[in-house]
């Protein structure tokens, strides 16, 4: 074999083994949460909320409802749309940043409920940017052979660490998840490439207090509302903008994409604003920007694959159109991925 050849067939190889999502799924609970509901919980308005971040309802939880319950349901709808059994799965992957227990993990609890009895488990966090690192996980797992079905999972309960009487994050967040099949072959969306980044010096701008190792569960805690989230908006909202856009870039220039090539841009759904700053710097029209916000807040991790489940059923893009994905939490963490509709 010349080497010309040799590079050949090794290109095809490279090609042919790019991890796919071949199945993806999404839950939101039935409860609708309005922005005038909130009007009579706190001193806010609907025009407020509106304007400040595009939000104008959220799903939030039944009592009975978890992370794990709502991951499930959702694992469920994307295993169908796979044409995969519980039986079949390989490896199941949770992001939560409200797990259901500090242990044991919901990834565990998923594969119980599931059924899928020869599945591996495991959970991770990275907060809003979750399900992007879940995917280079998924993707590298595949890709090296070490499992052949894996079940990604994004699923917030993010109304049980959220403090209603705080106006200023109360507004944002709601209930939900997604899911996605990742496989090495079949039809779907390649995962051309993945960007993670992070910046733990940030750390303290969003956060849960108390309730970890450093800060135990006490009367105290309780009583002064440490055990809720908090997070300082207007900080977060620049890295937000600066580190998505950078991430999405790093994406493009890796994989050699231009920017006019990009059919669909799927955010983290955080605030509108986020999104239309980032549309701007990438000069894709808005149309082409995909949002659920207005519907369902920000759910953190479960943003990304519960747009992505219904750009796929609403848009149905065709073979070879790309879409770029990007996120950005608590860490700080933040991501981006290059997906290409692939038929084969
Ligand atoms: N209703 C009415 N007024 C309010 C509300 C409310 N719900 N919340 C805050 N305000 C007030 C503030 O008190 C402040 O009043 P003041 O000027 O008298 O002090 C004023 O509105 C402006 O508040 P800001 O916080 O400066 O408002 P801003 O325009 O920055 O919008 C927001 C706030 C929506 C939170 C925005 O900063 C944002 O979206 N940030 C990014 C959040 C994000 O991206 N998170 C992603 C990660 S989430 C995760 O990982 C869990």
């Amino acid at each position: 074999m010349t080497k010309e050849n040799f590079l050949t067939s090794t290109a095809r190889i490279t090609a042919r083994i790019t991890g796919r999502i071949t199945g993806l799924g999404a839950y939101l609970p039935e409860r609708i949460l309005t922005n005038s509901d909130l009007e009579q919980m706190v001193d806010t308005t609907h025009e407020w909320i509106f304007t400040r971040s595009g939000i104008e309802e959220r799903r939030i939880a039944a009592p009975d409802e978890f992370s794990s319950t709502m991951g499930t349901k959702a694992a469920q709808k994307a295993l169908q749309y796979a044409n995969l059994q519980p039986a079949d799965v390989d490896a199941i992957i949770v992001s939560s940043m409200t797990p259901d227990y500090l242990c044991p993990s919901t990834a565990a609890l998923i594969q119980h409920e599931l059924g899928a009895k020869k599945a591996c488990a495991i959970d991770i966090q990275a907060a809003c940017s979750g399900f992007l690192y879940g995917l280079s996980i998924a993707k590298a797992w595949v890709e090296s052979g070490t499992f052949q079905n894996i079940l990604l999972i994004a699923t917030e309960k993010n109304s049980a660490f959220v403090d209603y009487q705080d106006r200023s994050t109360c507004v944002l967040f709601g209930d939900g998840a997604g899911a996605a099949v990742i496989q090495k072959n079949g039809s779907g969306y390649s995962i051309d490439h993945v960007c993670l980044g992070a910046d733990g010096e940030q750390s303290n701008l969003i956060v849960i207090p108390a309730s970890g190792c450093r800060v135990p569960a006490s009367q105290e805690t309780i009583q002064a509302r440490q055990h809720f989230l908090k997070m300082n908006g207007k900080e977060v909202f620049k890295h937000a903008v600066r580190q998505m856009e950078s991430a999405a870039k790093e994406c493009l220039e890796k994989t050699g994409v231009s920017q006019e090539a990009i059919s669909w841009m799927v955010p983290h759904q955080a605030n509108v604003r986020i999104m239309e700053a980032i549309a701007k710097r990438f000069d894709v029209p808005w149309e082409r920007v995909f949002r659920t916000i207005q519907k369902y807040g920000n759910t953190s991790s479960s943003t990304v694959p519960i747009a992505l489940a219904e750009l796929d059923m609403e848009k149905m893009p065709k073979e070879h159109e790309k879409l770029l994905l990007f996120a950005f939490g608590g860490g700080l963490t933040w991501g981006a991925a290059l997906l290409t509709k692939t038929l084969q």
